[in-house]
């Protein structure tokens, strides 16, 4: 095994930058001090300008799915009912844990790699009036497709129902106009495009979310939105922050603020559009609706070969690690995250290696093909 770090081309936990770490190692400080609420704030501000809302973003110290199940406890009581539209893994996940917490769950599902149709939702929605809330993915992670929020959102907003959104893998990465889409609930996690380790959820809370969570009478003791919100305006918490996450959220988002909020998610168009021309000119098939590709994960088809032993090769030989399929996925694809620190360097590297492993598990491709149309890719949108 090489002595590098291994190059992490995996939808998540992402690349954390030097200084992100170094962060992390900085001296506690008390949380309830003017220090840590002035930090509080200032790294608030800057996720409201990634989410594109005057909504309160809320942070929590948990992983993604906490940031789901809040949504979920916040804004439904039991019996509601509840459309989940399932592209894949995690939009099945949504609507398990509305399920679980005893909604009334209406499944849309979808061929995974499809992409959710607008219309659809807006059919259901039409056929039912008492639907109370619209659980959607923004960038579904398990099999690399975006679903587009604007027309999901626009669809939505013709009915009184509430759009909750899991935005864990796209926020960031890929624009999301949360105020301007009309979404309700949206929830991001560090682990993704932020380039921090795994340990906290960001949650946006519209007005009509707010309404919503007075409503609501499932139990939340930890997750409550009001404990959080009513000291969010000092930079507060209800409890105890993760301090040392918050020392390296600060730091992350200067790092995303110096290249600009914008810049950033073109940056993920470009590396995305690099590794699909590199996996077509190597004639592979990509997995899902190619009209609704993802910025942040490409999925691969792994016809005719076995894409688990391709990646041993990729992870053992160059120290390169790229994910699997999930559930019924797996041994059927293999995914490239790409999103966070990631530039043109990591780009070509990784298609260079995976050229080498393909080869090395004895995939008939043109050589060089794969590195060239990259190559081309990112001359063309310098
Ligand atoms: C779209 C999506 N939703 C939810 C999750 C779950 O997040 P976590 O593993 O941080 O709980 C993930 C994680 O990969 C994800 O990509």
């Amino acid at each position: 095994m090489s002595a590098m770090e291994t190059l992490i081309m995996i939808p998540g936990p992402t690349h954390v930058p030097p200084r992100v770490l170094a962060a992390m190692a900085k001296p506690m400080i008390g949380h309830r001090t003017d220090e840590y609420s002035a930090m509080h704030l200032a790294c608030e501000a800057r996720l409201k300008r990634i989410f594109r809302t005057d909504n309160p973003v809320l942070i929590f110290a948990c992983s993604g799915t906490g940031g789901m199940e809040a949504a979920i406890v916040n804004t439904l009581s039991p019996g509601d009912k509840v459309l989940a539209v399932n592209c894949g893994n995690f939009g099945q996940r949504f609507g398990e844990i509305a399920r679980r917490f005893g909604a009334e769950v209406d499944e849309l599902a979808y061929t995974p790699g499809s992409s959710a149709n607008p219309d659809d939702i807006a059919a259901k929605l039409a056929a039912d009036g008492d639907i109370k809330a619209v659980l959607t993915t923004f960038n579904e992670t398990s099999t690399g497709v975006t679903n587009d929020m604007a027309a999901i959102g626009a669809a939505v907003k013709e009915h009184d129902a509430l759009l909750l959104v899991d935005a864990i893998s796209g926020m960031a990465a890929i624009e999301c106009q949360t105020d301007e889409w009309g979404l309700d609930v949206v929830v991001a996690g560090s682990q993704k495009a932020f380039m921090l380790p795994p340990g906290l959820a960001f949650v946006s809370v519209s007005d009509a979310a707010w309404s919503a969570v007075e409503r609501s009478t499932l139990p939340k003791f930890y997750w409550d939105f009001r404990a959080m919100g009513d000291r969010a305006e000092e930079g507060q918490t209800a409890y105890t922050p993760a301090v040392s996450m918050i020392f390296a959220l600060d730091t992350a988002l200067s790092i995303i603020m110096e290249e600009g909020v914008d810049a950033f998610a073109a940056r993920h168009g470009r590396m995305a559009a690099a590794v699909r021309a590199a996996i077509r000119a190597l004639e592979l098939r990509l997995f899902g609706d190619p009209a609704h590709a993802s910025n942040t994960v490409t999925a691969v088809r792994g016809d005719g070969f076995d894409p688990d032993g391709m990646r041993k090769v990729m992870s053992e030989k160059y120290n390169v690690l790229l994910s699997g399929g999930q559930k019924e996925l797996k041994g059927k694809i293999f995914r490239i995250g790409h999103m966070g620190a990631v530039t043109e360097r990591e780009i070509l590297t990784t298609i260079s290696c995976l050229e080498a492993a393909l080869t090395h598990v004895g995939v008939a491709i043109a050589r060089g093909a794969g590195l060239a149309a990259a190559i081309e890719a990112l001359a063309e949108s310098p």
